[in-house]
C-alpha cells in the first residue's frame, strides 16, 4: 500500500473491489474513488466532498491512490494506518478498500440545488 500527494493523470481506468460490500466498479482516470461509485450507482458516505468533514473515511486495503488536494480530516495516524478519503482519493492502480456503502443507493437521484449567500 502507498500513498502519494501528487497530481497525476494518466489516461488509465482502474478497478476498484469492496471488501465490505462484495462490489466492484471501475474509475476513469483523474476520478474519485467516491465520484466514480456515484457514477455507477454505488453511493458511500459523504458529506463536504472537499477533504474536511470525514465522512467519507475508509481503509485502503491494497493499491495506490493520489490526493490532488489537502486531506486536512486524516490524521496523521489514520494516513499511516491506510485510512484514506473517498472523496480525495484518485487511484493509479487496481485497489482494494474496506468501505460502507449505502444500501438502496441505485434509486438515489443526485441533485445540485442553488443556494444563496
Ligand atoms: S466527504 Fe468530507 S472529507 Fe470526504
Amino acid at each position: 500500500m502507498r500513498t502519494l500527494f501528487i497530481s497525476g493523470c494518466n489516461n488509465m481506468v482502474y478497478k476498484i473491489t469492496n471488501t465490505k460490500s462484495g462490489s466492484s466498479f471501475e474509475s476513469n482516470d483523474d476520478e474519485t474513488v467516491l465520484d466514480a461509485g456515484l457514477r455507477q450507482s454505488i453511493v458511500f458516505p459523504y458529506s463536504c466532498r472537499g477533504g474536511t468533514c470525514g465522512t467519507c473515511k475508509a481503509k485502503l486495503i491494497n493499491g495506490e491512490i493520489i490526493y490532488n488536494t489537502d486531506t486536512a480530516a486524516l490524521s496523521d495516524a489514520e494516513k499511516e494506518s491506510g485510512t484514506i478519503l473517498l472523496c480525495q482519493a484518485k487511484p493509479q492502480s487496481d485497489i482494494t478498500i474496506d468501505a460502507t456503502e449505502l444500501a438502496a443507493s441505485a434509486n438515489i437521484e443526485i441533485k445540485i440545488l442553488p443556494c444563496r449567500e
